[in-house]
């Protein structure tokens, strides 16, 4: 059985589409490994497949085909085991309105099972932590975006879970707000907690990921730690090989009219095994 806390392979996810579009190949078979106390930044333009990937290793969403494990549950054949040991940001939050921010805390750590003086305690000790302290007994539905956003995050962490999937957490978030957060993940991975986030802001997950993949149109184009990624695109900021990776190649090489850059690898080139070296060296059984 494999320890990586989340493990996939042959992750595909197509979209039916109408007689003009066709079907839509949002994910076209990805492998991941990620193990315990990793952070792992998830990049990809819009509509690269990041939120559907994120959907598919949570159960929101059945692959078309691929297998998933998390922390050794095979999320098919086990679901609420793997669903017991992850929490999750999903994408559209998919949060209760009516309740306030306390109510829904407690009601999701009930769901998980904890006492009710145990998921008070935690609540208030989350709502504090998010800044949300003076807006606890308001309705979800009266709040700003990023007031939603930060009670989501704090569903997702009620339940102190072994691996954490947060489709874009930092955005609309308050600096503040912002670094608090960051500071309570890093130290959960310090702790063995696995981390797995999707993100445009680059110089978070530079400062943040011990690993990064990054997809484009649903391919993985590039796997590794910033310096695997350094050392195979010959550029020194994320921004750049992020860039690098995923924009078409007229626009990697025009521009600036450096005619001794070194040659850029092609997306399509590079995602068509679907894998960089390292989740090759990582493929097999679980
Ligand atoms: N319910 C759906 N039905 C049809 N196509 C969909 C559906 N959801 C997503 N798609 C398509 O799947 C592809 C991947 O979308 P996805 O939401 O996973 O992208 P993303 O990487 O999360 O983008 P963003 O950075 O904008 O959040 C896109 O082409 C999108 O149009
Ligand atoms: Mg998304």
């Amino acid at each position: 059985m494999t320890q990586d806390s989340i493990w996939a392979r042959g992750l595909t996810k197509t979209y039916q589409g109408d007689r003009k579009t066709g079907d839509i190949v949002a994910v076209a078979s990805i492998d991941l490994s990620v193990a315990p106390g990793e952070f792992y930044g998830f990049l990809g333009p819009n509509g690269a497949g990041k939120s559907t990937t994120i959907k598919m290793l949570t159960g929101l969403l059945r692959p078309t085909a691929g297998r998933i494990v998390i922390a050794g549950h095979d999320l098919a054949a086990d679901p609420l085991a793997a669903k017991r040991v992850f929490g999750v940001l999903p994408e559209d939050l998919n949060l209760y309105e009516r309740l306030t921010a306390g109510e829904f805390l407690v009601f999701a750590a009930q769901m998980y099972g904890l006492p009710r003086a145990e998921a008070r305690r935690r609540a208030d000790e989350l709502l504090h932590l998010m800044e949300l302290g003076d807006a606890g007994d308001k309705m979800i539905v009266d709040f700003s975006m990023g007031m939603k956003k930060k009670t989501a995050l704090a569903g997702a962490m009620i339940h102190e879970p072994r691996v954490l999937f947060l489709d874009e957490p930092f955005n609309g978030i308050d600096p503040l707000s912002a670094r608090k957060i960051r500071d309570v993940l890093r130290r959960r991975t310090e702790e063995g907690a696995t981390v797995f986030f999707s993100s445009h802001v680059l110089d978070v997950v530079e400062k943040l990921c011990t690993r990064v993949a990054i997809i484009a149109q649903g391919r993985l184009v590039g796997e590794g730690t910033l310096d695997d990624l350094r050392a195979s695109t010959h550029d020194t900021s994320l921004e750049e090989i992020f860039v690098h990776l995923v924009a078409p190649p007229a626009l990697n090489n025009g521009g600036d009219g450096e005619d001794d850059a070194p040659p850029h690898p092609a997306p399509p080139e590079l995602g068509a095994g679907g894998r960089s070296s390292s989740l090759q060296s990582g493929a097999g059984g679980p």
